[in-house]
Parts: C-alpha cells; structure tokens; sequence
C-alpha cells in the first residue's frame, strides 16, 4: 500500500486552472499527472487512485495512460535526473563514450539512483531534440553538450552542489548574417525577442493585425497562393488544409499546434519555441482567425521543459497585453491558446495521436477517415499545424502571397528551417528556400563534414528517411525532388555520417528508436520493429546468419502499408535503404563476424 495522497492547497488551485482549459475532464489527464509528478517526485497507486476520482474516470484508465508515457516515474528517483541521448545524432557524436564515463562517475547503472540519492540517470533510445549540441544530456528541465567526459565532471559536481551551470553559448549559425534570407529565424540568439515589448517594436504582431482587418476567406486564399506547404513532415497544402474544415456543423472548431517534434535528429521547433515565442503565437492568431477558431492547443512535448516555460511566459504576457483573450489585438475577436505538455512518446507527433493524447488518452493513432478537419478534436473539426508552418504566416500576411511563393520553387513557397547534425562541423537550425541542394547545407553553411573526412551518407529528413549518398548531395531539398531521390524532405532533419560510420550500427540505432516508439497498435509494426532491431542486433554482434539479409527484406515488405499510422512505413523505408546501399557491409559482418569500417579505422589510426 502506497501512502495517501493529496494535492497541496496551491496544487488544488492549479488543478482548477487545469481543468478550465478543457471541455471535459478526461483531457486535463496528462496535466493533472504532471502536477502530481512535479509534487511528489513520481506517482504512486495512490495518485492514481485520486487522479481516477478528480477526473470522473476508471482507475484502469489512469493506469493505461500512466504506463504509455515515458515521462512519469513510478517509483522515487534522485534528486536530480539526468537522461543521456543515445540517438542517432548523439551516438555519431560519442554517447557511448560518455555512457561509460557516466556509469563509472555514478557507480550505478543506466534507471538507477546513486547511493547518496544525489542523481538517477538513464540512457535513452530517443532523441531528445538538441542533436546541434551532441553528445547531450538532459539535466532535470537544462540541456547540456556537447558533452566530453571532463564536461560531464563539471556538470555533476555543479548540480550536486546547486551551483548554476553554463551552457554551451549558441551555434555559430544562429547570427543572422550568415544565411540570405530569413524569415522566421532572424531572431534566433536574441533573448530579447521573447518579451513581448520588444517583440512588438520591431514589427511583431502587425501580420495579425493585418489578418484581423481582412475576411478569414481572403486569408485562407492568400496562404493557398503563397504555397505554403506543412513543415511538419508531411508536406501537404496549409490553405487546403483549412478550406477542408466545415463550417457549418455549429460545433467548435480547434486549433492544435503540433509542438511534438521527436523524430531523431529534428530540433528547429525547439529553436522556434525558445527563441521566437510571440511569432509562434502570432501564427496561431492568423490561422484562428482565418478558419474561425476560439480555442487553440500548443502540445509540446514533454521533455521540452525549458520551451514550455518560455512559451508559458509569453502566453501570459500576450493575455496581460490584450494580445490572447476577449479581443484579440483590440478587435471583435476571441481567442484563447492553452499550453499542453506531453509525456514522452514519438507517436503523439502524428496527428491523431496527438488528438487522442490531448484527450488524455494513450496517443494511439486514428484510423482515416474521417480526418482531423472534419471530425478531430473532442469529435469537433480541427486544424492541426506544425510550429514551423504557423510561424511562417504572420510574413506571408505582410508581405504577400505572390512574395512568399517567389523565394523558392514552383510547388512550394518561402523557406523552411534544416537541423543539421551528426558529423558536420557547424551543427545547428539552417533557415534556407527550400530547393537548395543538400551540398549547400551541409558544406557551404554547415562548414563540411568533421574533420574533412569522407561524407559516406545522410538522412535527408530524420530518422525515417531514406539514406543518401554522396552521389545524392545536388538534390534539391524539397519535398517533391526528395521523393524523386527515393527519399522524402520530413521533418528537414539532416544527419551527416562520415567516413568511419559502420552503417550496420547506424542502422541497428536508428531501429531501436522505432522499436522503443512504436505504440503497439498495429500488429506489424509491434513485432516488425522489434524484431528487425533483433537481427541488426544479431548482424552487428557478429551473431548473424546469410538469411538475415532476406529476412529483412521480407519484414520491410510486410510492414509497409500495413499499420494506421506511418511509422512502421517510415521504419521500413529507412532500413531498407542501409541494406540497399550498403549490403557489402552488412554481409561481411555476417561472413567475417566483424565490422570492416571499424578495422579500418583502427589501421589507419594504428
Ligand atoms: Fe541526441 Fe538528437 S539530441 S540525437
């Protein structure tokens, strides 16, 4: 039996709070075990039996959803908890080195908590959305790297001891003079632009004024003509996209934010969140407008700790300011936008994961149709826009649908922002036209591959994507010549390997990500996932059988089109790829029980 449990009086009222931004109580279910969570240090049986009683709902409920997330512990932990990235990005980058030194450092391994109760630490297969900063770590909401192993020393002992701890300065690449056009990212590196005041003084807000004097249809029209596209990861028309929403049902119609960016190697929300707020916000204000909108959900994901607070912050002074609320901007215009965090889980950044989730739910996917625009959120219609896209509107809306459209290729209009990392020398958010060549971004702004080794391949646009190789860099990055390229722009995550990457490992990592993630739905992708880490696992120990090869080929083609949502078409697509490109390796670790690249690398380093 667990000790009873009760929210402090303060909690009490934040729990009211809570439960005021939703139509139902069910969906202040992740909030609510967040509080929890944050007073207790970890929820017991006993929370969830309060949890259960507070929202109306079976205690097996509570329970169903507890154990989906990643994010709630369920047992005590240290008094500071640090998560180290193992993913793709981080692993390129030397995680496995400083996973070591950690283990030795805190005597304790990978979910366990010191002696003294000081830290817990736990190595994780997701990418936590810093990949410019790999190899990095999650220290309670900060985050730090790149990480060497005197790094991790210092960043230990200034927790214990309570002492601040200075990150790394920002990117080279955040200056804005750097890049030829920007227009969503010329206030990266500027804490400045995250007050309200300023914000306003250089312009801010004046594209929703804008908006707010025309008719919501000359907007939709206009975002239509600038081919303005999702940044997400899907591509599809943002102005079709809102012209699909009926409106004449009389229910509410919602806007999400999808601020749930988790594919490995993507962290330009993360940018768009921390530096520019209010423009995220603008965005949300031109898009509620247009499709006639009263009510907006951000859903950010759970580890973004540090965004949420900026983007709390600006949400408060944009409602003391008369920005959010009864009058938008002074005009006959209400508007409210709520924060919602989540708890750790990739899927909830496809859409109707994201939907279940925000009704405080497991995020299992929907089956389509009906789509989100005409049955989404509460059974109501309902805009779900990616961070990137929305901050693209307030431009579009000042300076024109015709301006927007010219800056890059036919089928697409504006720019969009590219995270680089993994072996390039200037890691970092890349705001660019989309059609610019991937040697552009890797070698002109992102300095070239470390070191000036060999580029052996890149993912184009994250960890789903198709592998390319050097004989790929003049493809224009841009969604429909990606695909062309048999590859596909996504989140613009682009991962660089070098020379000395033994792609069977690369590949075994990037599997034991969708492994973990994948939500358990769907019959092919459950055990697909698994059990293609299981023979990656096998190849790359050396364990490996001449049947492996086709075995893997016959996985891909049996979860591909065969699950709800994409992720076991994505996870295909991406294994597929390395086998395709790189069989020699994967079959000499099979014939020879080791790794050629890593022989290699030890002669020439001999
Ligand atoms: Fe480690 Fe992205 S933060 S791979």
């Amino acid at each position: 039996m667990s000790s009873p449990f009760v929210f402090t009086s303060e909690n009490q009222e934040r729990f009211q709070q809570i439960l005021a931004r939703y139509p139902n109580k069910r969906a202040a279910m992740l909030p609510t075990l967040h509080l929890a969570h944050e007073q207790q240090g970890h929820i017991t049986p006993a929370v969830e039996e309060v949890v259960a009683e507070l929202l109306e709902v079976p205690l097996v409920d509570v329970h169903e959803v507890l154990t989906f997330y990643t994010l709630y512990f369920r047992q005590p932990m240290g008094r500071h908890h640090l998560r180290l990235c193992m993913s793709i990005s981080c692993w390129l980058r030397g995680s496995d080195r400083i996973q070591v030194h950690l283990k030795n450092k805190l005597g304790v391994k990978s979910g366990a908590i010191t002696q003294d109760g000081s830290f817990s630490w736990e190595a994780v297969p997701d990418c936590l959305g810093a990949c410019d900063m790999a190899p990095m770590m999650q220290v309670d909401e900060d985050y730090h790297g790149p990480l060497t192993p005197e790094r991790v020393d210092q960043i230990l002992e200034a927790t214990a001891q309570g002492q601040e701890i200075t990150t790394a300065p920002p990117p080279d690449n955040t200056k804005t003079e750097a890049l030829p056009i920007q227009l969503i990212s010329e206030h990266f590196g500027n804490s400045q632009a995250r007050e309200l005041e300023w914000y306003r003084k250089q312009g801010g807000y004046e594209g929703a004024q804008k908006a707010l004097e025309m008719q919501p249809k000359e907007i939709v029209d206009r975002v239509t003509h600038a081919n303005l596209r999702g940044l997400g990861g899907a591509g599809f028309p943002t102005g079709r996209k809102w012209s699909f929403v009926p409106q004449d049902t009389g229910k509410t119609i919602y806007l999400t934010a999808n601020a749930d960016e988790s594919e490995p190697g993507t962290f330009k929300d993360r940018y768009l969140m921390e530096w520019d707020p209010h423009l995220l916000l603008e965005g949300i204000i031109i898009c509620a407008y247009a499709v006639g909108i009263h009510t907006a959900y951000i859903y950010i994901r759970g580890e973004y700790l540090r965004a949420a607070q900026i983007l709390q912050k600006a949400i408060e002074e944009a409602y003391r300011e008369g920005v959010l609320g009864e009058r938008v901007l002074g005009k006959d215009f209400q508007l409210d936008v709520h924060l919602h965090r989540g708890a750790g889980a990739y899927i909830c950044g496809e859409e109707t994961g994201l939907l279940e989730s925000l009704e405080g739910k497991k995020g299992w996917p929907r089956l389509k149709p009906p789509f989100p625009a005409v049955v989404g959120l509460f059974g109501c219609p309902t805009v779900i826009n990616n961070v990137e896209t929305l901050s693209q509107l307030p431009k579009i809306l000042l300076k024109g649908a015709e301006w927007f459209a010219g800056i890059a290729c036919s089928h697409h209009g504006g720019t969009r922002l590219f995270a680089l990392s993994g072996c390039v020398k200037r890691p970092g958010v890349y705001e660019l036209p989309l059609g610019t060549s991937l040697r552009e971004l890797i070698y002109e702004h992102g300095g070239g591959v470390l070191g000036d080794k060999q580029l052996k391949a890149v993912i184009p646009g994250g960890a789903s994507a198709a592998i390319l190789t050097e004989k790929d860099l003049d493809v224009s990055l841009d969604f429909d010549s990606l695909m062309k390229a048999g590859s596909m722009l996504g989140s613009g995550a682009v991962i660089v390997m070098d020379e000395d990457v033994c792609m069977v490992r690369a590949c075994q990592n990037i599997m034991r990500f969708f492994a973990h993630e994948s939500c358990g739905q769907c019959t092919p992708c459950r055990e697909g996932t698994g059990w293609v880490y299981q023979i990656l696992t096998r190849i790359a120990e050396g364990a490996g059988t001449p049947e492996d090869i086709d075995n893997l080929a016959e996985l891909a083609d049996n979860m591909s089109g065969t699950s709800i949502c994409a992720l076991s078409d994505g996870a295909a697509m991406s294994f597929r790829s390395y086998v395709k490109k790189f069989r020699s390796e994967f079959e000499y670790h099979i014939l020879h029980k080791r790794c050629d690249v890593e022989e290699k690398k030890t002669t020439v380093n001999a």
